[in-house]
């Protein structure tokens, strides 16, 4: 591993998936261990785990233990019997295009298996998703960050695409870090990512963890920040890329790029392609989970909302492509994302 690449929040160690638990960081570093696909699958719905490239690499290492599992039940029903665990994985989140990759991805190797257990090639093929997308992720970093020009300038992020959201490195926070370790940026904000504050306890815990300064902010500071002049690029990870470069991402993120195009702020999407859903024509096909509205109305498990109140708490939104100035992906970077350039960079 590199500088700046020490975190890696999915683990595969003697037989078992070890994920840390993201959400009582940065309180405790707390690793659970899972050995049945269907703890998995609540373990991504419980946001155990979270960020999409993270989720589809935990699901895929799910495919595996329900594998194994069926084929020690049955050598010859196992491929029928895991539709059941494929599907229970499927519906841990409806958002992050990843998941139902990796799920694909995995069923390729399911189909052609020959002869003996899955196990040890399902294994195999899990690995090879997880070792991409760090290796999809230092490219990225590199890519990302030599669009941001001059030194020691200001970047703004939304909700934690960082190493816990990923492989490792990170997709944002990847380019971030190669930024830094190039004297590029000098000064990390991180929208807090009301409600579940991925960037005031997850952003916040890596830049820290790397000596990387970091500055918080509460997400309608944002706006006023960039008015101040003091950042020069908005980088954001998605959860999913429609084939016109619309982009699904953390409620708030259109927000920040609206405000940044305002400001002459440059506004950067980082994703590995397999975040792109080319099925998808525009961000408004795009399937946007809502949560439980006790998210809004409470803050860490305290009611802070009067009795009455109702509350919606859709955690995504869709930032329109008109809206991006550059998409960084393994393959390539589009500026100024639409339909035909997309295409172009999928098929390279
Ligand atoms: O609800 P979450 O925490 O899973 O949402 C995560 C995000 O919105 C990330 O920005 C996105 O998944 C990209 S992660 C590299």
């Amino acid at each position: 591993m590199s500088a700046f690449d020490n975190i890696r929040p999915i683990q595969w160690e003697h037989g078992k998936l070890r994920l840390i638990d993201q959400r009582i960081l940065p309180q405790s570093e707390t690793w659970l261990e899972y050995e049945a696909s269907a703890d998995v699958a609540d373990a991504i719905t419980s946001m155990v785990v979270r960020g999409a490239p993270a989720i589809g690499i935990t699901a895929a290492y799910g495919v595996v233990l329900a594998a194994q599992r069926r084929y020690r039940e049955s050598a010859d029903g196992w491929r029928s019997a895991i539709e059941d665990d494929l599907k229970y994985l499927a519906a841990s989140r409806p958002t992050a295009v990843n998941l139902f990759w990796a799920i694909e991805r995995m069923r390729g190797v399911i189909e052609s298996v020959a002869v003996g257990g899955p196990g040890p090639a399902l294994l195999a093929e899990a690995q090879h998703i997880h070792q991409e997308d760090v290796a999809a992720n230092l490219r990225m970093g590199e890519l990302g960050a030599a669009l941001i020009e001059g030194e020691g300038g200001g970047i703004l992020t939304h909700c934690n695409a960082g190493a816990l959201a990923t492989g490792g490195y990170g997709t944002a926070l990847g380019v971030i870090r190669s930024a830094f370790a190039a004297g590029k940026t000098a000064m990390v904000y991180a929208d807090e990512t009301r409600p579940w504050m991925q960037g005031a306890r997850l952003t916040a815990w890596e830049m820290v963890h790397d000596d990387i300064p970091v500055t918080l902010l509460a997400d309608g500071a944002a706006a006023y920040l960039m008015k101040q002049g003091k950042v020069q690029w908005v980088v954001v990870g998605s959860d999913r890329i429609a084939a016109n470069g619309d982009v699904a991402n953390k409620i708030g993120t259109y927000s920040a790029a609206l405000a940044a195009r305002y400001h002459g702020v440059k506004f950067m999407v980082v994703a590995p392609t397999s975040t792109v859903d080319m099925s998808v024509a525009s961000g408004g096909e795009i399937p946007i989970e809502s949560r439980s509205t006790d998210e809004i109305l409470g803050l860490a498990g305290q009611r802070i909302a009067a009795e009455k109140a109702q509350a919606w708490n859709p955690v995504f939104d869709v930032t329109p492509a008109d809206l991006v100035d550059a998409i960084v992906t393994e393959k390539g970077v589009v500026l100024n994302p639409n339909t035909e350039k997309m295409a172009v960079m999928m098929k390279s």
